[in-house]
Formats: C-alpha cells, sequence, structure tokens
C-alpha cells in the first residue's frame, strides 16, 4: 500500500484505497507484473493499480462480486448468453432489490469507461485515462497497452 501510495500520489490513492481489498490485490499484482516485465514507465504502473477501478462504484458500494464474474464467463458462452448479458447489464443504478442484483453486470460491462472517468474526476494524467479506458480493447502498435494487457492476463 505504501508503494501504491507513492505511485499515485494522494488523489488517485484514494480511488486506490477505496477499492474491496480483492481489486486492490489485483491491482497490485499487475503493477508488479508490470514492474517485472521491465516497464518503469509511470503511466503504466498508475494504470495497473487502477484498471479494473470502475468495478466498484464508491458512491453506493457496489461491485462486481464472484458470482457476477461466474455469470457473466457462462452467459458468455451459452447460446442466446450475450444477449441476455446485454439485458442484465442495463441497469446503471443500485437502487432497489433488481437494482442492487443487476447493478453488478452494469460495472461489469462498462468497467473500463468508468474506470477512466474515476481516475480523470481524480486528476490522472490524460494519457493514465486513455489507457484504464482502452485496457480491455484489441489494438495493435500501442506497447503501453501491449504491457499493461500482457500484464493482467496473467489473473
Ligand atoms: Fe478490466
Ligand atoms: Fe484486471
Amino acid at each position: 500500500m505504501l508503494e501504491a501510495r507513492k505511485v499515485l500520489g494522494a488523489d488517485l490513492f484514494r480511488v486506490f484505497a477505496a477499492m474491496p481489498e480483492q481489486y486492490r490485490r489485483h491491482g497490485i499484482g499487475v503493477y508488479r507484473r508490470v514492474h517485472a516485465n521491465g516497464c518503469f514507465d509511470p503511466v503504466v504502473w498508475q494504470a495497473a493499480l487502477l484498471h479494473d477501478s470502475g468495478k466498484y462504484d464508491p458512491v453506493n458500494g457496489s461491485y462486481v462480486m464472484l458470482g457476477h464474474r461466474v455469470a457473466v464467463v457462462l452467459l458468455e458462452v451459452l447460446p442466446g448468453g450475450k444477449r441476455m448479458l446485454h439485458r442484465l447489464s442495463r441497469r446503471n443504478h443500485a437502487s432497489g432489490l433488481v437494482g442492487w442484483a443487476l447493478y453488478p453486470f452494469y460495472l461489469s460491462r462498462h468497467h473500463a469507461r468508468l474506470g477512466a472517468k474515476l481516475a480523470d474526476e481524480h486528476g490522472a494524467a490524460t494519457d493514465v485515462v486513455d489507457l484504464i479506458s482502452r485496457h480491455h480493447n484489441k489494438v495493435e502498435g500501442d506497447e503501453r497497452l501491449a504491457i499493461l494487457q500482457a500484464a493482467d492476463d496473467k489473473e
């Protein structure tokens, strides 16, 4: 956590520190792999720590839990599952029981964009925001993105 605080600075560290422990651990894991792969670019370091921050909504405390992740993986391979997943991911607020149950699907689907917005609101540099927003995109020839995705894929 001390190292994350140093890498992120006070404002961005607040985003990181508020994340559920499993996401903090994942972010640190990706950061360590990026580091171990010989990357010494603070833009990639910050993006590594915060790339999945959009899976958590600090306003209402909702986040993508294991059950949602399993459901997403299953629906992506089942016949008609993608359409169903698309429908489940529409609820963009957590009010009521249905909202509470479905909102994490929305967070899961849109977490790259939401995480980028969160980082932007906390003063992240444009390159960091951009990297977070594209961390699931297939892009050729973007070295920073390739480093981040290579480290992310291993977990
Ligand atoms: Fe992600
Ligand atoms: Fe990730």
